[in-house]
């Protein structure tokens, strides 16, 4: 089987993180999502993998290629965000006559793929997909099962009166029958060609289209909060993280409890504390500063007389002096500092579609 995974896209309801930086590189516990994707199909034993490109296609290029990785890459341009059919569409030729996995590059996982893969690689199902159970199906693209054969019956894009809360994942199983069905929908009222209707145009046909359910938890990261819950999740779930770990030689006059996984060259001083989960990354300075759980602090970075808990702090940041910060998304070289000048005041320069509270 193949991979493909979905990094196009203009991520909107994450500006404006993504004027910069394409949505999916953005990091949960100082790794990029897209990472983590990648890592499943590994994991699934899927070890040739497409990746769908958009607007800032050389960022998503430069950082999967720096890597070392047990797979073989493709990387396959979008030229406008079409959908996830046309995404699909347009990677035919790497497709082939091969089954894949369709894995959408801002989902997240926990405990991965490889159960479901392994199903459908034992079936002759035409399509499958992940489901979960939530809260609020109205929010979601929803399914309609018959239990017993673990069959889908309709699929519904965010109904008002859901028929389940079972809501579909952002991982599908699928054979080149989904070409077919491609061809024959029409673009949806946003203009995209939906990946549910052409599930849905197979499930017309009587072709089989089954599913597994998600054991652990999902996280579809589209907006901030999105991505805040996500780091919660990943450093709860972090393996190995010990605070008798990695370069606690350069921890000075502080303390350091819980699970903390802390990186090359960072010093930790002047009565510093850290209490994980919370990972911090290479060549840091970390001085009189509280970091509470939940917290990632990307490489480069140096923090002072500061206090942050539940946020993701990305590389390059300066932040000094400041009251404590909590459930942020700070992106790469921000300075955020309290220069305690009189007349007292807050100055900002803040890009387009930023999101201040104070
Ligand atoms: P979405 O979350 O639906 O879209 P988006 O990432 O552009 O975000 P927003 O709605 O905030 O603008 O996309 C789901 C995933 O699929 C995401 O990883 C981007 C990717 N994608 C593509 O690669 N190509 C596409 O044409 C679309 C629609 C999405």
């Amino acid at each position: 089987m193949k991979g493909l995974i979905l990094s196009g896209g203009h991520g909107v309801r994450l500006r404006p993180l993504t004027y910069s930086q394409q949505k999916q590189l953005i990091p949960i516990a100082n790794k990029p999502i897209l990472f983590y994707c990648i890592q499943d199909l590994i994991d699934a034993g899927i070890h040739s993998i497409g990746i769908v490109v958009g607007p800032n296609k050389e960022q998503v290029i430069s950082e999967v290629t720096a890597q070392d990785w047990d797979a073989e890459f493709e990387f396959i341009t979008q030229d406008r965000p079409g959908g996830l059919a046309h995404a699909v569409k347009i990677s035919q030729q790497f497709l082939g006559d091969d089954r894949f996995v369709m894995y959408l590059g801002d989902n997240i996982l926990l405990g991965g793929i490889k159960g479901f893969v392994d199903d459908f690689r034992r079936s002759d199902a035409k399509a499958s997909l992940l489901l979960t159970k939530v809260d609020h199906p109205e929010q979601y693209g929803v399914a309609l099962v018959n239990e017993q054969g673990k069959v889908i019956l309709q699929l519904l894009e965010k109904p008002k009166n859901p028929p389940s809360n079972l809501c579909i994942v952002g991982i599908y199983c699928l054979t080149p029958e989904i070409f077919e069905a491609i061809e024959s929908i029409k673009p949806s009222w946003r203009g995209e060609l939906e990946i549910t209707d052409a599930l849905h145009w197979l499930i017309l046909q009587g072709r089989s289209v089954t599913y597994d359910l998600v054991s652990g938890w999902w996280k579809d990261t589209g907006k901030p909060e999105d991505l805040i819950d996500a780091n919660r999740l990943v450093l709860d779930a972090l393996p190995g993280m010990n605070g008798n770990g990695a370069c606690l030689e350069n921890v000075k006059n502080s303390t350091v409890s819980g699970r903390c996984r802390i990186g090359k060259n960072t010093v930790i001083k002047d009565g510093s504390v850290i209490r994980g989960p919370v990972i911090i990354g290479d060549d840091c300075i970390i001085s009189n500063t509280y970091l509470g759980p939940y917290t990632s602090i990307g490489n480069s970075s140096v923090l002072s007389n500061t206090e942050i808990e539940d946020s993701i702090i990305m590389e390059g940041a300066a932040i000094s002096n400041t009251e404590r910060i909590v459930e942020s998304l700070i992106g790469k070289n921000v300075t955020i500092e309290r220069d305690g000048r009189l007349p007292a005041g807050s100055k900002f320069v803040i890009g387009d579609n930023s999101n201040v509270t104070i």
